[in-house]
């Protein structure tokens, strides 16, 4: 009994305790730097909430961008960039009907790694603007931000963090080959974890584990190409050789806009967080049309008499 009595006060002074610093260790400064397009938009409600729980969020963005757009609940810094709203504009819009079209495999593999190439060269040469642009640079570092919030997809960020030593937390869908799980040295095995591409489920027959095994050597020469200059700007300010696996792994936290409902499970480590919820956060009905297109894209027309019916 009087052992319970003690055990509660000091349970009741531990949170009291809380309560007090509560409100002090709260308050963080948080460094933003989003990924493009979609992506910004369910960081953008991340943002929303920690600037609701009292943290000041600053968002760095290219001075030409998608859709990272100033708002009331952060402060937003731009920078100069070396091309122009028209370059971006008919790189970044490209053919949007590409995604639906019935292509043979090859040609539309071969034509996505053209248009992902050309793409993730303006990243890089934006990351370069930011990484390079000494103003930029010394301002930041000298506001001494508790954390960076990045979208690795392309680590523009994640450099960033490391050059101004600052703990990253990573807000992600996946990454390509594999980065992550390494980044994290996260097990992942062949046998049983789909590859992406692949259509593999987690019960796969010695021909599809053969295909598993096959398919991410193709990533790997977009992985290469758009990510080796992530490597290099890291090398050049850092002084010395950094892998690209380097890099990520000192991300604190991973968070994954993720979910096993949607993807197959697989083993996870204790810094990686499934927040796919956060992708509903904003939904509008979606008309019957493009239901309907992306239904068909995505199922064969069995499967979508079936849902007809429903
Ligand atoms: C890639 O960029 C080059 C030059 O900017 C352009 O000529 C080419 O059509 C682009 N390719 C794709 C697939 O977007
Ligand atoms: C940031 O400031 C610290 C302290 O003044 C300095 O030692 C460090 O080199 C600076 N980092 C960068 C990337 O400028």
């Amino acid at each position: 009994m009087a052992l319970g009595l003690q055990l509660r006060r000091q349970v009741l002074a531990g949170l009291l305790l809380c309560l007090c610093v509560g409100r002090w260790a709260e308050a963080g400064k948080v460094l933003v730097v989003p990924m493009e397009g979609s992506h910004w938009l369910s960081m953008r409600e991340a943002v929303r909430e920690l600037h609701a729980r009292g943290h000041q969020a600053v968002v760095v963005a290219p001075e030409v961008n998608l859709h990272i757009k100033a708002d009331d609940f952060f402060t937003m810094k731009t920078y100069a960039i070396p091309y122009t709203r028209d370059e971006f504009d008919s790189i970044m819009k490209g053919r949007p009907d590409e995604f639906f079209e019935r292509a043979r495999f090859l040609t539309w593999f071969l034509e996505t790694m053209a248009t992902l190439k050309n793409v993730s060269l303006f990243f890089a040469r934006s990351c370069e603007a930011l990484l390079y642009n000494k103003d930029l640079i010394r301002d930041l570092n000298a506001s001494s931000f508790d954390v960076v919030l990045t979208d690795p997809v392309y680590p523009c960020g994640a450099v960033l963090a490391k050059y101004l030593s600052i703990p990253a937390v990573f807000f992600l869908r996946f990454l390509p080959c594999d980065l992550d799980v390494e980044s994290t040295a996260c097990p992942n095995p062949f046998s049983y974890i789909p590859r992406l591409l692949t259509m593999n489920s987690d019960r796969m027959t010695f021909f599809q584990r053969v295909k598993n095994m096959l398919y991410p050597l193709g990533l790997k020469y977009i992985c290469q190409v758009s990510l080796t200059p992530y490597e290099r700007m890291a090398s050049e300010l850092l002084q010395r050789e950094v892998s690209l696996v380097e890099i990520l792994a000192s991300g604190s936290v991973w968070l994954f806009r993720g979910d096993f409902v949607m993807d197959y499970p697989r083993p996870i480590m204790p810094n990686m967080v499934f927040i796919g919820g956060i992708n509903c956060a904003n939904k509008k009905p979606l008309s019957q049309v493009c239901t309907a297109a992306f239904v068909q894209s995505v199922f064969p027309v069995e499967h979508v008499l079936f849902f007809k019916k429903q």
